[in-house]
């Protein structure tokens, strides 16, 4: 596919130097979703048993250039040595004499866990001259952070142009996954995309129109293009300053013969909380004093009739208030019916965001999709049509 994998480097005896996104939440000093570093386990277990001595560079939270203790790596070496199965020592800082005294001492079978790279303010300025000092570290560099692709930094980007460079196997398993779903896909493919706004998913709409055969729009947004309609929305969360660019995209869908499905019926409250009063009204006929919280049962129905016809999912945001019961009916009744589909091989569902992630687990198919991204921001920009610097640089 153009770039490296491990398989492609001789490891025996190299310093790997192992950029990954391990940017996961704690609660209370502990980890409370680990999944991004069992996704990087595979990785880690690859290079040591080709015997090369693992040194993992990443990033944690936004400290914007200062030293944060707030926002040190460390407090994560257990929940790391839990997952690989092997001790992690820890160095304060990502490079200089302190980070090079560290990888000189470590022992074959060691990993090396290196302070979070963004407390230097030259890693997000993508400075060639920290990336310098970082490939100073190792003898091969290993990028396994697709979650952290969108971003041009010296661990991501920069340093991929020093030291022969590959991807690892996260890495390899997210563009494998996203390739199939959308650079060639088993049609019909379809795309649903929920959320809040349509400003923040603007450039997604416009792209998945010109490439989707049908395009499910829910959750928040849905209610910025049923305005634009000329349907009444109530309270809604509603950008009506986006009504143009709504109708825009709805025409150029036309035009590319790509299907868009709105809410028909929607669900209803006075109230944006769990267990609020609520009724279900036609799209036509939401209350002057009342919110949409979700989509309606014959949506839901709607939806189900094009997951059931199509080949290949890509989704993106939930469909209503998942995070508010009874307002996740729509999204629970869309991933139970992909999930379905998925293990009977008649669809390949491919899942990424962080709200689209918990919406899935909550609804208890998390395990059930083809493909569960680990990536936010990157997997959007990537849907987007984008090129993700950290990828390029690897194929370069
Ligand atoms: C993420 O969690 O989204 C990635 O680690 C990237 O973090 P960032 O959005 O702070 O660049
Ligand atoms: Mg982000």
């Amino acid at each position: 596919m153009g770039w490296n994998t491990l398989d492609d480097m001789d490891l025996a005896g190299k310093n790997v130097l192992l950029r990954v996104d391990i940017n996961v939440p704690l609660e209370n000093g502990a980890v409370s979703d680990d999944t991004r570093i069992r996704r990087i386990a595979p990785s880690v277990a690859d290079i040591q048993a080709q015997g090369g001595k693992v040194i993992l560079l990443a990033h944690f939270g936004r400290p914007k250039g200062q030293v944060d203790p707030q926002m040190s790596l460390r407090p994560l070496v257990p929940a790391l040595e839990t997952a690989f199965g092997a001790p992690v020592l820890f160095c304060a800082d990502c490079r200089g004499p302190a980070a090079q005294a560290a990888v000189a001492a470590l022992q074959t079978g060691q990993i090396l866990l290196l302070e979070n790279t963004r407390f230097h303010a030259r890693e997000e300025r993508n400075d060639p001259g920290l990336a310098a000092e970082m490939a100073l570290l190792g003898d091969i560099y290993c990028n396994d952070a697709f979650s952290t692709a969108h971003r041009a930094h010296a661990s991501t980007e920069g340093l991929a142009h020093l030291l022969p460079a590959c991807a690892g196997r996260l890495m390899q398993a997210e563009l494998t996954a996203l390739e199939q779903a959308l650079a060639q896909p088993k049609r019909p493919l379809t795309a649903v995309v929920g959320g809040a706004k349509v400003s923040s998913k603007l450039e997604l709409l416009g792209n998945l129109v010109e490439k989707v055969d049908h395009l499910v729009i829910g959750g928040g947004m849905a209610n910025t293009f049923l305005a634009a309609q000329g349907k009444p929305v109530g309270t809604s969360l509603c950008e009506h300053d986006m009504a143009d660019t709504a109708r825009d995209i709805l025409a150029k869908a036309q035009t590319t013969g790509c299907q868009i499905l709105l809410p028909s019926d929607v669900v209803v409250a006075r109230e944006f909380k769990a267990g609020a009063q609520h009724e279900t009204v036609a799209a036509t006929a939401c209350p002057a004093d009342a919110m949409i919280l979700d989509a309606g049962p014959a949506t839901a129905a709607a939806m189900a009739k094009v997951l059931q016809a199509s080949k290949t999912l890509i989704w993106n945001g939930p469909m209503g208030a998942f995070e508010l019961p009874p307002f996740d009916a729509a999204t629970n009744a869309a991933a139970q019916t992909a999930a379905t589909l998925t293990k009977s091989g008649q669809l390949i569902s491919v899942a990424g965001g962080g709200d689209t992630v918990a919406a899935l687990n909550q609804a208890g198919v998390g395990a059930d999709f083809s493909y569960i991204s680990t990536a936010g921001g990157a997997f959007l920009e990537w849907m987007e049509g984008k090129t993700l610097p950290g990828v390029a640089a690897l194929t370069q």
